[in-house]
């Protein structure tokens, strides 16, 4: 058993996260702003009521848990931190020196990070791989290479071990609207709850995506064998080639005829999703030995669908 403190783990994947973890018999907290339901249903966790900004706040809940491995996953999302780059500043880049800091003077072992496919900045090319110099061009993106770079920095100077999780858009049961990315999920979820969804892209629009339980999959599985990694920066995908807009629409479909799906892009949303990479290379994870279990579209599709309409009171958006 492991003892595990979730920064942010009320959100969508950090509640995915605190059930694989109790499944496997550790201990978690969290230390959130709020609650969700979403991390009530994931079972028993402690939780702490926190702004990961103040590093007050931070240093006390480490002192308190005394973790052995912190997994940092609070921060606004791209569009949040875009619209109000200040508190962007505050929430993903400040927090990051005092939590790394705590981290060191309560001898946490490990720390995880939530880096983003958006870390690559807008002349990624069409594949992105871990080794291109990236620039990106939004706090968000500047956020997630910071919090790669010292993290980095700290574990070769203090030996914490670290490792940095570049997440292709994450998609599956639960995940907010927020985000120029949340189309590769809503129109998913909707349709699973019979509801029509207007999606706000092209039909060619193409993102890479990786199901929610092969995130955490990937993550855990970098965790098991950090102790063996070379790098610490990994980009975590689940389809090798990433589905356009209209053929997830079609794989919906599939699976429930007559959904409604319409295309309505805005122009704003597009510019967006059309300046990131359209691939993502895993071939670093596929190196150590992961295989994604959602490897194609249509048994993605249908596991997210079985999950939503059996599990319609926690995940219904
Ligand atoms: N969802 C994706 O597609 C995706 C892709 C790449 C990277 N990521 C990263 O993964 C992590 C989790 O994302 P998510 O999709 O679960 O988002 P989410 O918004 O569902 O979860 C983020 C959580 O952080 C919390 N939070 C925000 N500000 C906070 C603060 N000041 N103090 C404490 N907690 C705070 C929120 O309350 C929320 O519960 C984030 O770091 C995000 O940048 C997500």
């Amino acid at each position: 058993m492991t003892t595990f403190l979730i920064t942010g783990g009320a959100g969508f994947i950090g509640s995915w996260l605190c059930r694989s973890l109790l499944a496997d018999g550790h201990d978690v907290t969290v230390m959130d702003t709020r609650r969700s339901h979403l991390l009530d249903a994931a079972g028993k966790i402690k939780f702490e009521k926190g702004d990961i900004s103040s590093s007050e706040t931070v240093a006390e809940v480490l002192r308190k848990h005394r973790p052995e491995t912190v997994v940092h996953y609070a921060a606004l999302l791209s569009a949040d931190a875009e619209a109000d780059s200040s508190l962007g500043y505050r929430t993903n880049i400040a927090s990051i020196w005092p939590l790394f800091e705590s981290a060191r003077t309560a001898e946490v072992e490990s720390v995880l990070f939530a880096s983003s496919n958006a870390a690559y900045g807008p002349d990624v090319g069409s594949v992105a791989e871990e080794r291109i110099y990236a620039i990106p061009t939004t706090i968000y993106g500047i956020s997630k290479i910071y919090g790669e770079m010292i993290g980095t920095w700290f574990s070769k100077k203090y030996g914490i071990r670290f490792a940095a999780f570049r997440y292709a858009s994450v998609i599956g049961p639960g995940r907010g609207l927020g985000g120029a990315s949340a189309y590769t999920s809503l129109m998913i979820q909707k349709p699973a709850q019979g509801e029509a969804y207007d999606v706000d892209v092209r039909e060619s629009s193409r993102l890479p995506i990786v199901y929610v339980k092969d995130a955490v999959g990937a993550t855990l599985f970098v965790y098991r064998n950090l102790r063996r990694a070379k790098q610490t920066v990994f980009n975590v995908c689940g389809l090798a080639r990433s589905p356009t807009a209209v053929e997830m629409a079609r794989a919906v479909r599939r699976r429930l005829p007559g959904s409604e799906i319409r295309f309505r892009p805005k122009e704003e949303v597009v510019k967006i999703v059309d300046s990131w990479a359209r691939n993502s290379s895993t071939r670093r994870l596929s190196s150590m030995g992961w295989k994604p279990q959602y490897p194609d579209l249509d048994g993605l599709v249908s596991d997210f669908i079985d999950e939503v309409r059996g599990n319609p009171k926690v995940y219904r958006i």
